[in-house]
């Protein structure tokens, strides 16, 4: 079988991560980078064991030995670079959350369907085979009619105020950070779009991006979900799932990896259950065979994140964000209604 040919644009932190992963996948190689500079090209291309360098994102975006490329850059960038790769024909998985805000996404979905190319947002946790085990748990009706969702994902990373999480301009802050992750699994478990989210959070002064937030869901068949995140507290990302006839824990929603991942089920009168489910192979390694599989779809079934699934996702955060009163410097100057 023909290897997907990826090429990574920006060579930060979960760049480096992804690239790791290409090699110890079953369809891919990796083979471009992109960089704002040529130096940090090199680096990437000497650890990373790839000869093609670009100094621009349009030259990768250009490389035409290039299927795929895999967007991993700050926030504010997405859209515009999902847009160019889509008009050059590269199919892209793109990193989380998709654009700034809702009507981003749907102006940069257009221009993906227009140019008929695949485009998947990189949720990595929905690639994965305990995220299918836990819909298939929940769908089937373990724990009869899920009526409450307790979904956290909160690090403490200190004042690092040069990083782009805590950057206005770059779209940071929790919400966007790891608020978009409780989001979608909300989302994902309910099965539908909360008809209202009211949201708290801390704004700081210096970042001017939540520092930390909650939000309180409620979707249509009267389901209830609390949602934390945050960049300067670690709370337990432990997911919680209750329903009529019982309760799902979920130790370890975001990042389930190789080897075996447990879901801890209770149900009304019956003994604990664990189910186990397997990895085979790294997350980020299962993000991009996803991709490869499901190319000539141009989007992924659920559970992974297809294109609805991302607008319904981000019109949540917009509402999350509005809550709180959190604008972005680039829909003040682009006048953006979100
Ligand atoms: N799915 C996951 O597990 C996961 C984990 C972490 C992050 N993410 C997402 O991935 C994206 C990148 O996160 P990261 O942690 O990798 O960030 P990072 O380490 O700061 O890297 C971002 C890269 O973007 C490029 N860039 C372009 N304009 C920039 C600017 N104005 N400021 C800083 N960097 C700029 C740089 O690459 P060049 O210098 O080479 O151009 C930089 O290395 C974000 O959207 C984030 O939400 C996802």
């Amino acid at each position: 079988m023909k290897k997907l040919r990826w090429g990574v644009m920006g060579t930060g932190k979960i760049a480096g991560t992804f690239a790791k992963a290409v090699p110890l996948s079953e369809t891919g190689i990796l083979i471009s980078v992109g960089s704002r500079t040529q130096e940090a090209a090199d680096i990437f291309g000497n650890e990373h064991s790839m000869t093609r360098r670009h100094p621009s994102y349009q030259s990768l975006v250009d490389d035409p030995e290039v299927d795929a490329i895999y967007i991993s850059l700050p926030n504010h960038l997405h859209a515009e670079w999902t847009m160019k790769c889509a008009e050059a024909g590269k199919h892209i998985l793109c990193e989380k959350p998709f654009t700034l805000n809702y009507p981003e996404a749907v102006r940069t979905i257009a221009s993906v369907r227009k140019h008929g190319v695949f485009l998947m947002e990189a949720f990595m946790y929905r690639c994965h085979p305990q995220t299918a085990k836990l819909q298939e748990l929940v769908t089937s009706r373990v724990i009869g009619e899920v009526r409450v969702i307790q979904a956290h994902f909160s690090y403490n990373m200190g004042p690092k105020h040069e990083n782009i999480r805590l950057s206005n301009p770059a779209g940071g802050g929790g919400i966007m950070d790891v608020g978009c992750y409780t989001t979608s699994m909300a989302r994902l478990i309910a099965g539908a779009e909360p008809f209202e989210l009211k949201g708290v959070g801390y704004i700081g002064p210096i970042s001017r991006v939540d520092e930390q937030a909650t939000a309180a869901l409620i979707f249509p068949s009267g389901l209830v979900a609390n949602l934390t995140c945050g960049t300067q507290v670690g709370v337990d990302s432990e997911l919680r799932i209750w329903g009529s006839e019982g309760n799902i824990r979920v130790p370890n929603p975001w990042f389930p990896g190789e080897g075996e991942n447990k879901i801890l089920v209770n149900r009304a009168g019956k003994d604990p259950d664990v189910v186990t489910v397997h990895g085979s192979r790294g997350l980020y390694s299962l993000e991009a065979d996803t991709v490869a599989q499901y190319l000539e779809h141009k989007e992924a079934p659920s559970p992974c994140m297809t294109w609805d699934d991302t607008l319904g996702n981000m019109a949540a955060l917009d509402a999350w964000r509005r809550s709180i009163g959190l604008v972005f410097d680039a829909e003040k100057i682009n006048e953006v209604k979100f």
